[in-house]
């Protein structure tokens, strides 16, 4: 009997505040047409003021596990993705543990940003594989409004990102039927840091914290736009075509597939370079815009209640991201 790890729940989160385009036309230098055109991106959520992104991970892990229909004492093991934790240190995993009563399970943060989640779904499939742990949560969510740089200088990425959490149940399944994560493909470059990263505070600066730093904007995030757009879309298609070779699969066999929403633009590059039909790819970036961590997750959760999935069909995932990092998993759901 083959073990594999199903996912049994999954469940997403995202504030009540809608930020449309034209609410950024109002604060920055920008149009909502200029908006729309790069990215397909529409509205997206903003917290407000006091939320983190601890609250938005523990509200979509409430949701995941309602929908997994198990206690939650029976999680066993807590991974939680973000690239915006609630502080320098210590990550979300232990917050969001604390707050669902669950100590003194373990409680694994994984920092890989956009492809945090497939990144996190392979470590968890290891665990459920080799029979460590039996109900596994996975969470990811970013709170990224509150730091951005709404001047010109940092506009390119100010209207792309937006806040929210999805999460998913992963448990052990006997796997006769086929169904369950087929395989995970991870990859990296660690020669374009700079292309999209968040350079301080660092260690480095002593002290961390100056007022040359700040007024430098040093503590925003930066992007190299081209050169992520460029990566991104070569990238991705790449490792699902390994992700579908790994599996003796073809693109015709993928029911869905579900891209880490970074622009809608890359999206369709995405869809075009495999030759799969866009009614077959997972796009929901006009109403959240890029989610880093927790954009596959709530894309999942959105499919799985529009009933765009069911029980036997291939769903592959792909992200690309800060790194750079990028990744591939292939399910059968
Ligand atoms: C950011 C991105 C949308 C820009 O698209 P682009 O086609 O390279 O941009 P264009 O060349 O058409 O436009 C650049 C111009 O728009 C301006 N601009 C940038 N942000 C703007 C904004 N929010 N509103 C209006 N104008 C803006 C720039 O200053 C530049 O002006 P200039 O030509 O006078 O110097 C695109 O590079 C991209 O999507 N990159 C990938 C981003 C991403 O997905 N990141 C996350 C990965 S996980």
């Amino acid at each position: 009997m083959s073990m594999r790890t199903l996912i049994t729940g999954t469940g997403h989160f995202v504030p009540p505040r809608v930020v449309t385009n034209f609410d950024l036309e109002k604060v920055m230098n920008t149009s909502d047409e200029w908006i729309r055109q790069r990215s397909g991106i529409v509205e997206r959520r903003h917290v407000e003021e006091g939320v983190m992104t601890s609250d938005l991970a523990y509200e979509a892990a409430l949701r995941a596990i309602e929908s997994a229909r198990i206690d939650r004492s029976e999680i066993d093991f807590i991974i939680a993705a973000t690239l915006s934790p609630d502080h320098y240190f210590p990550g979300i995993g232990v917050i969001v543990q604390a707050k669902l009563g669950l100590v003194p399970i373990g409680a694994l943060d994984v920092r890989n940003q956009c492809s945090g989640f497939i990144y996190a779904l392979s470590v968890a499939d290891q665990y459920i594989r080799t029979g460590v742990y039996k109900k596994i949560l996975l969470v990811a969510a970013e709170v990224q409004s509150t730091n951005l740089d709404y001047s010109d200088e940092g506009r390119e990425m100010a209207v792309l990102f937006g806040d929210g959490g999805g999460a998913v149940i992963l448990e052990p399944h006997d796997s006769t039927d086929g169904r369950g994560i087929l395989s995970t493909h991870l990859f990296a470059d660690g020669r374009h840091v700079p292309d999209l990263w968040l350079e301080k505070p660092s260690p480095k600066d002593k002290p961390t914290v100056t007022e040359e730093l700040v007024k430098a904007k040093k503590f925003f995030p930066r992007m190299d736009g081209r050169n992520v757009f460029k990566n991104a879309t070569e990238k991705m298609p790449k490792a699902v075509r390994i992700a579908l070779e790994h599996n003796g699969l073809t693109v015709d066999d993928i029911a869905l597939l579900i891209p880490h929403q970074a622009n809608d633009r890359i999206s369709q590059m995405v869809a075009h370079n495999l030759k799969i039909p866009l009614e077959k790819v997972m796009r929901n970036i006009d109403r959240y815009g890029n989610t880093t961590a927790a954009s596959i997750p709530i894309a999942l959760d959105e499919a799985v209640k529009e009933d765009r999935i069911k029980p036997g069909d291939i769903i592959v995932l792909t992200a690309f991201g800060s790194g750079y990092t990028w990744a591939s998993a292939v399910l059968r759901w």
